[in-house]
């Protein structure tokens, strides 16, 4: 084992876009471990949107101190155990951070899980990840959508959006995805199927809307916010769900968003609205993670993973989802 445990800290709160600059990479030696711990080797780190937040703000969870390790939920090997729930070589998922090693007493702010045995570490980040987890709860029970209904994802190639968009599909939904760019328009229409995919950096997405659900939309579930929440919005079916999942586009805003100024549409088509977290599903994770696993097994989910190499593009890698350079679910690789 090496002794050096390198750690990105936060040094300081972002302005706008999260910079490189806004942590320092620092290292300290890998923490002994004493009765009721257990140390885990970090093997992949996730990106996620809502790190931003915790840069910034208490949200959900407090904000990051200042100079403390940068929060994130991580794929590790436990490499040394003196905890009876934790074994030596266990695969386990958990907010260990942007670190090497961590030390645990398997609490903390978000649960631990051990993978299930033969489960590839990045899909503990993935697909039986946050962003799977948000998707599988959020379309299924948010948006519950039935055959032949009409549904529109946004960040549709981004993690959370791909696999909603699946789960969707596979209840027998029409499903539109929005995203940026052709590639990723492209890749949803050819690659995971959907009916159709509107690129909303170079399309009027209100028209395409209008072209592509004729009768509108029975479900839009929203992981961008601000300007394509508001499109959705006014162009509902009756009795419509709207899953509010994330609002991306209004991050690294500095003002709190106005609007959407049309959500008197929920009124008049009868329709709802609703937010979620993916922890508030924590009891029914066997649930989600068996059929999940079993759609990817039966190749009906397609489960993209985009790999920044080393530890020291963790900064950079967290900036993807906010200039759109990933596709499906940003990671880290920092060790075998
Ligand atoms: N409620 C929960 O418990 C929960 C849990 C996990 C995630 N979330 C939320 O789900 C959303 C997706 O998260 P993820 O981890 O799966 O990330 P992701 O979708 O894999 O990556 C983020 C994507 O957002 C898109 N994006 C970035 N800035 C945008 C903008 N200004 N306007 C429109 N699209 C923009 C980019 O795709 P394009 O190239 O298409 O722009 C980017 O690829 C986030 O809002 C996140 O906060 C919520």
């Amino acid at each position: 084992m090496t002794q050096t445990n390198r750690q990105w800290v936060l040094k300081s709160r972002p302005e706008g876009m999260p910079r490189r600059d806004d942590f320092e990479l620092r290292e300290q030696p890998v923490p002994a471990v004493t009765d009721g711990h257990f140390l885990v080797r970090n093997l992949y780190l996730s990106c996620d949107p809502t790190q931003r937040g915790w840069m910034e703000r208490d949200t959900y969870a407090p904000a990051v101190a200042i100079g403390d390790v940068m929060r994130a939920v991580s794929a590790a090997r436990v490499v040394v155990s003196k905890h009876p729930g934790y074994r030596e070589g266990d695969l386990v998922c958990g907010a260990f951070g942007w670190q090497d090693y961590a030390l645990s007493d398997g609490s903390g702010l978000f649960p631990i899980f051990k993978l299930p045995s033969g489960t590839a570490a990045p899909t503990g980040l993935s697909l039986f990840g946050i962003t799977g987890l948000s998707a599988y709860f959020g379309m299924l029970d948010i948006g519950a959508p039935q055959a032949g209904d009409g549904v529109l994802v946004s960040a549709a190639a981004g993690s959370t959006g791909s696999i909603a968009a699946q789960i969707a599909k596979i209840r027998g939904a029409r499903v539109v995805g929005i995203a940026g760019g052709a590639r990723k328009c492209q890749w949803l229409t050819e690659e995971i199927g959907l009916a159709a995919a509107i690129d909303y950096r170079s399309e009027n997405v209100r028209g395409r809307i209008v072209e592509l659900l004729p009768k509108g939309c029975d479900v839009y579930f929203d992981n961008v916010g601000g300007d394509i929440l508001e499109a959705a919005l006014g162009r509902l079916a009756r009795h419509a769900r709207v899953v509010l999942c994330g609002a991306i586009s209004t991050y690294n805003d500095r003002e709190a968003a106005t609007g959407p100024r049309n959500y008197v549409n929920l009124i008049l088509r009868s329709a709802t609205m609703r937010g979620f977290l993916v922890f508030d599903y924590a009891a029914r994770i066997p649930e989600a993670v068996a059929d999940l696993g079993r759609w990817a097994a039966e190749g009906k989910l397609k489960d993209q993973i985009d790999v920044a190499e080393g530890f020291e593009s963790a900064p950079d890698a967290l900036r993807r989802l906010f200039t759109g350079e990933n596709l499906g679910k940003q990671i880290v690789h920092v060790a075998d």
